[in-house]
């Protein structure tokens, strides 16, 4: 006799079952509740909240009434709503703001975006959904489309062609073009057209796509689970949308000087003799270094928040005596906690329902290192406080930063991370694992964030971590995971950090020398050069292959090395100045020429050089035994960093690059800030400035101005008011040139007497400096107020009292060079 199983649907062979989208029908009725924009459709309902002229949120709903919760990514303080005046039409429903006017079709629910004089920004066609809960929308694409952002992707700087997903992805191998998602999650889309620029983010934190490649002249942005959420946040320039996205997401926030030094690492350190000599090495071989990171090893068989009794039996002797050499340690921290009823944090976890379960209100168990372990449940504030304050564990030995790993979470199964079915508490809204997937590594860096400032008495804390979703710039640097030492990952490398800079991720940077695989000598020399300016500056490699220390590959390799990292510190005034500018604006420290160059057809995807802010254009070697490249120079005239060779922009040129040169301009007419060479960012010397003026002209209508902001570069001071912001301007004279310097604001005072201003490479010869004597370069090394040559860089320095008041020099010209 059988059963009714007989007859299991699955039995009688695959269902084929035609896949429906819906659609919201035409629009029905609409109306306004206080500052939120509600359209109802014959199928669903879409609402529109504007948070400024410029931007405005679009949410498809079902039901009566729309649920306007938005996801962590975005900031309360971003989500005030504006109101505008509707006009109704028999066709349409616009809606005016000072920049855009916000069109809907009402027969088909399109929407239209024009800016003032009626040019098409965005179109948005179809919105639609299937019955498992996919969304996705369509939107007009143009014969000159370009795009950019969404975060850490693979390939090149425009995404045209592309399709990407957003799903937290432990990728070890392969990070190839093909590679769809790795390990950060940012589904901004920034399309440029002609003179027009736009974003749109989606703030859906399950997965996600983009595909740029597969509807010809449309794109489509879709997600598999949640209502359709997307932000249009306008330009016109690319500049305004970063600005933009990042009032809605946050910003950096200024990282201690420390952590924008060199960092040292490697899977793993294994002692902590090892980890002394390493440190001692830096300091006998004069290279500059900040941090030594400890990886899985530091750990007692993997369990976060303990020391290895054997291998690491006195932390705290190892950490002071680290601490005299001004080097600190940042330890790795993993959410896996394993699963042993003896170790107080996973009895505490248990005890006190802090992992993650299912709703059925059994613990989630997965495998990473430590063996079986369970994962907390960071969407749950109270675990979230929880783990912060576990982390006194770390502050107490003086520890101030922490390396989050692991956390998409990786899990070592065949899914690669936690089952979708596990639920996250999410502070009283239950979420299942498969819509809050992308959020989980985002949550954990920003428990461990709050925990270490809560524990450093106004100290600055540093993160760094592997996964994210957008917003985690406001809590944690962002390294790319498990590249190799591959030259075609080298040159991956800086499109994927330029387009993360481009989605708010302005501190990061890849592991340098590439993590698996080997490295070599000049793989490293070079990746060196290109690392030391990005943002984030760590080499990292892996348990089993070739050590790729500073030294390692003898004395020439580490005498580039030695330079390369020291030009790193002796820029770092200026460096610290980009990264201040990154908390105000949410410009990256590094940027595609494209940012600043955005009507130049040359640079749309250009993606081997790049620039330093908006002056210094670097153009690292990234193929193995050459000696010459071609550099892309835009509008202007550039200046060669290494001899002064002057070019006219808009043009290519083939820049000698034997192996101790990365070919480097900076715009002439422009200024850098370089300091002393420190070997430590917070070494205890003077804090001299060097302003560095480049070409400078003496002739009317020649100008040039730089603002140097400057802290303690450690505390929370500076959000008080206490730091100091210089502004200095070069003008040109008949005949001369005018520098002027005034302090904005003075309320920290660096150590220091004088200030100096290089003339580098000047297009005229100084023949008197009114007021200032010509001395020797010893005089003015030793203090002296006064004029001098100095053979390097066909400078001229110039040294004066750095006093409150600001100060001004008049620098004549020779009379055959003024005008
Ligand atoms: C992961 C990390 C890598 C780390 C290793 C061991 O692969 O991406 O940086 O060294 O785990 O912790």
């Amino acid at each position: 006799m059988e059963s009714s199983e007989a007859i299991r649907p699955e039995k009688m062979g695959p269902l084929v079952m035609k896949e429906t989208w819906n659609t919201p029908g035409s629009v029905v009725s609409w109306e306004r509740s206080e500052n939120v924009y509600i359209c109802r459709g014959e199928c669903a309902g879409v609402v529109l909240i504007f948070l400024s002229d410029d931007m405005f949120r679009m949410k498809v709903f079902h039901g009566r009434v729309p649920d306007l919760t938005t996801s962590q990514a975005v900031m309360n303080e971003s989500c005030i709503p504006h109101l505008f005046p509707v006009d109704e039409t028999e066709e349409q429903l616009i809606f005016t703001t000072s920049a855009i006017r916000l069109i809907i079709e009402k027969s088909s629910f399109l929407l239209r975006v024009e800016n003032t004089s009626g040019k098409v920004i965005m179109q948005q066609n179809l919105t639609s959904w299937n019955p498992r809960g996919a969304s996705h929308a369509e939107y007009d694409m143009q014969p000159d489309s370009h795009f950019y952002g969404l975060g850490e992707k693979s390939s090149f700087l425009d995404k045209r062609g592309e399709r990407y997903t957003n799903w937290n992805t432990d990728v070890f191998a392969p990070h190839l073009p093909e590679i769809e998602a790795l390990y950060e999650s940012i589904p901004l889309l920034i399309h440029m057209h002609g003179d027009l620029s736009y974003g749109l983010f989606l703030d859906n934190t399950g997965r996600s796509d983009f595909d740029m490649r597969s509807h010809g002249v449309a794109f489509t942005i879709g997600c598999s689970t949640g209502e359709y959420d997307i932000y249009f946040i306008n330009g016109p320039e690319m500049k305004d949308v970063v600005r933009r996205y990042t009032s809605l997401t946050g910003r950096i926030a200024l990282p201690p000087k420390w952590a924008i030094g060199y960092h040292q690492s490697r899977y793993s350190y294994m002692n902590q003799q090892e980890v002394l000599q390493l440190a001692r090495t830096f300091r006998e071989k004069n290279i500059p270094c900040d941090v030594i990171y400890l990886d899985i090893h530091y750990m007692d068989e993997y369990r976060v928040f303990t020391f290895d009794p054997v291998n690491f039996p006195d932390p705290q002797k190892m950490i002071s005596e680290l601490g005299e050499l001004g080097v600190r340690i940042v330890p790795i921290v993993d959410p896996g906690v394993k699963k042993d009823p003896k170790y107080e944090v996973y009895k505490q976890g248990v005890l006190e329902k802090h992992f993650c379960r299912r709703l059925e209100g059994d613990i989630f168990f997965g495998e990473v290192w430590p063996g079986i372990s369970a994962f907390p449940d960071f969407s749950d504030s109270r675990t979230a406080e929880w783990w912060g304050d576990l982390h006194k564990y770390y502050t107490d030995l003086g520890i101030q930063g922490i390396w989050n790993d692991m956390n998409e979470p990786a899990v070592f199964n065949e899914t690669k991370t936690m089952d979708l079915d596990v639920m996250h508490f999410n502070n009283g809204r239950p979420v299942t694992h498969e819509e809050y997937h992308n959020l989980y590594g985002m949550m954990m860096s920003k428990a461990t964030y709050e925990g270490l400032a809560e524990h450093m008495g106004g100290e600055r804390p540093f993160v760094l971590t592997r996964a994210g979703y957008a917003g985690i710039q406001r809590y944690a640097a962002v390294w790319t995971g498990d590249n190799r030492s591959f030259w075609e990952h080298m040159a991956m490398a800086m499109p994927m950090v330029l387009n993360m800079g481009l989605s708010g991720l302005a501190f990061s940077g890849p592991d340098i020398g590439g993590f698996a695989h080997h490295t070599s000598a000049q793989l490293l020399v070079r990746w060196t050069q290109m690392g030391v300016f990005f943002p984030y500056c760590r080499n990292h490699s892996s348990i089993g292959t070739l050590r790729q220390e500073p030294w390692s590959f003898g004395e020439e390799v580490e005498g580039i090395l030695r330079e390369f990292i020291g030009l790193r510190y002796r820029w770092m005034p200026h460096l610290y100045n980009l990264f201040h500018e990154a908390e105000t604006s949410g410009l990256p420290v590094i940027r595609p020429l494209i940012l600043e160059y955005p009507r130049d057809p040359h640079v749309t995807n250009l993606c081997d050089q790049f620039l330093l802010g908006d002056n210094v254009l670097i153009a690292p070697v990234y193929r193995p035994d050459t000696d010459h490249r071609s550099v892309y120079l835009p509008e202007g005239c550039w200046i060669d960093y290494w001899d002064g060779e002057i070019h006219e922009g808009g043009r290519h040129i083939l820049a000698a690059a034997p192996l101790h040169i990365m070919p480097m301009y900076v715009k002439a007419g422009s200024f850098t800030a370089e300091g002393p060479l420190k070997q430590y960012a917070l070494e205890d010397t003077e804090e001299t400035v060097i302003f560095h003026l480049y070409g400078a002209e003496a002739a009317k209508g020649f100008s040039a101005a730089f603002k140097l902001y400057e802290d303690d570069g450690h505390s929370f001071g500076y959000r008080k008011g206490q730091y100091t912001e210089l502004a200095v301007q070069a003008t040109g004279t008949e005949g001369g040139l005018v520098l002027q310097w005034v302090y904005g604001v003075h309320d920290y005072k660096p150590r220091r007497e004088m200030l100096r201003f290089a003339l580098c490479y000047p297009f005229f010869t100084v023949a008197a400096v009114d007021g200032l004597e010509e001395i020797s370069l010893e005089q003015l090394n030793e203090g002296v107020e006064g004029w001098a040559y100095n053979g390097k860089k066909g400078a001229i320095i110039l040294q004066a009292a750095d006093v409150p008041g600001g100060g001004e020099l008049r620098i004549q010209a020779d009379d055959e060079d003024g005008e």
